[in-house]
């Protein structure tokens, strides 16, 4: 724990930031099983913002633990410090002005809650996406064999198997992946930030 350390606030404004860059910073945080579609549709939102001309910015689970985060395992405590970590990372890069697309599994309620807190604080748009397929439809895409090495118990703490998923009690925006298409998912959530106007 640091201690004996001082908050510099810095002389350019928010306001600054947002009248040059022309575009305000939220973050979408998707959350959701693994193969439930939140890379997939992380990929296509950026690329329709950047369409749109909105810079945007993609976290993802599986590239962060190359690097920020190789150090996190998957058990409960790892995966609490992996969603910390990006709650205020995300947190950054909204607060630069960007469109911050996270995909992590996320699994546990409390943190999904502790990075819409710091975003709160901040007067940070927070955007929950639930990324929701069924068990048995992402079992059945298994895109990387991860589901069948898990119920061989060949990998352990995995999600939705022999670990835990907590689902959003109130997202902002619910996607059932079995039913919906990646463009719709896609313009489904640009309409949301249009509608509340995170973006223009
Ligand atoms: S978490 O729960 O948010 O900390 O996980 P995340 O950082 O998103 O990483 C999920 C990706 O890691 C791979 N993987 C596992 N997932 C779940 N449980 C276990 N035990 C596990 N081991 C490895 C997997 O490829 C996940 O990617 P996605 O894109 O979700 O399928």
């Amino acid at each position: 724990m640091a201690t004996n350390i001082t908050f510099h606030p810095g002389s350019v404004s928010a306001d600054e930031r947002v009248n040059l860059l022309k575009q305000k910073g939220v973050t979408i945080w998707l959350t959701g099983l693994s193969a439930s579609g939140k890379s997939t549709i992380a990929c296509a939102l950026e690329q329709h913002l950047l369409h749109l001309h909105k810079f945007s910015y993609r976290l993802d689970g599986d590239n962060i633990r190359f690097g920020l985060n190789k150090d996190l395992g998957f058990d409960e405590k790892s995966r609490n410090e992996n969603i910390r970590r990006i709650g205020e990372v995300s947190k950054l890069f909204a607060d630069s002005c960007c469109v911050a697309i996270t995909a992590f599994i996320s699994p546990y309620r409390v943190d999904r809650d502790f990075a819409r807190q710091i975003h709160d604080q901040a007067s940070l748009p927070f955007v929950e996406v639930f990324v929701d397929a069924p068990l048995s439809v992402v079992e059945q895409r298994d895109p990387k064999g991860l589901y069948k090495k898990a119920r061989a118990g060949e990998i352990k703490d995995f999600t939705g198997i022999s670990a835990p998923y907590e689902a959003p009690a109130n997202p902002e925006i619910h996607i059932n992946t079995a039913e919906t298409d990646v463009t719709e998912s896609v313009r489904i959530i640009t309409e949301y930030l249009l509608a509340k106007g995170y973006i223009s």
